[in-house]
């Protein structure tokens, strides 16, 4: 059995709109109320949750958006590296991982409203982290843009949306 299959059938893991595989591990008892979040959540919303991500080298996480800030936790297998395009268009890359006399970091936070991509930096290989938010995290919230819609707001970034989008 391949790491890969062993991580999924261990960790019990689904696959992903965006790409990669999931398996949500924590969502808070506690919820907080429409009134109390800011004006683009509609609805209430539990206080936190937190995801396994695993994902491989022959593919992506596409861009996306969510709202509330996300943390990610670097586990295991290859480095992966974050592609963030900020909503006035600033865009940056970063690097998760354990090589941490080369720079790379645990943990990093991709702030809300960002769009962002990722991709496993090493071939044949996977990237198991972690995604933590909150306030938790709803499908409501969750933005999966088409290519072109991202190309048309962004067209200085045409090349990385094009490698990173599959809609
Ligand atoms: N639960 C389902 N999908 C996601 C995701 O993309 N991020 C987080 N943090 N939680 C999720």
């Amino acid at each position: 059995m391949s790491e890969v299959d062993f991580l999924i059938e261990k960790f019990d893991l689904s696959p992903h709109p965006e790409g990669g595989y999931f398996k949500e591990t924590y969502r808070s008892a506690e919820e907080i109320e429409e009134t109390a979040l800011p004006n683009d959540y509609k609805g209430s919303r539990n206080h936190s949750t937190c995801i396994y991500f695993l994902l491989t080298s022959d593919t992506f996480s596409a861009f996306h958006k969510i709202s509330q800030d996300e943390i990610w936790h670097f586990y295991s297998g290859s480095p992966l590296k974050l592609y963030l395009i900020s909503d006035n268009g600033a865009y940056s890359e970063y690097i998760i991982g354990n090589d941490f006399s080369n720079g790379q970091v645990a943990q990093f936070v991709v702030p809300g409203g960002y769009w962002f991509a990722a991709k496993t930096i090493k071939p044949n290989s996977y990237s198991f982290v972690g995604c933590t938010v909150a306030p938790g995290f709803d499908f409501a919230d969750f933005v999966l843009p088409e290519r072109q819609e991202l190309i048309d707001k962004f067209p200085q970034h045409e090349d990385i949306i094009t490698r990173l989008t599959r809609i």
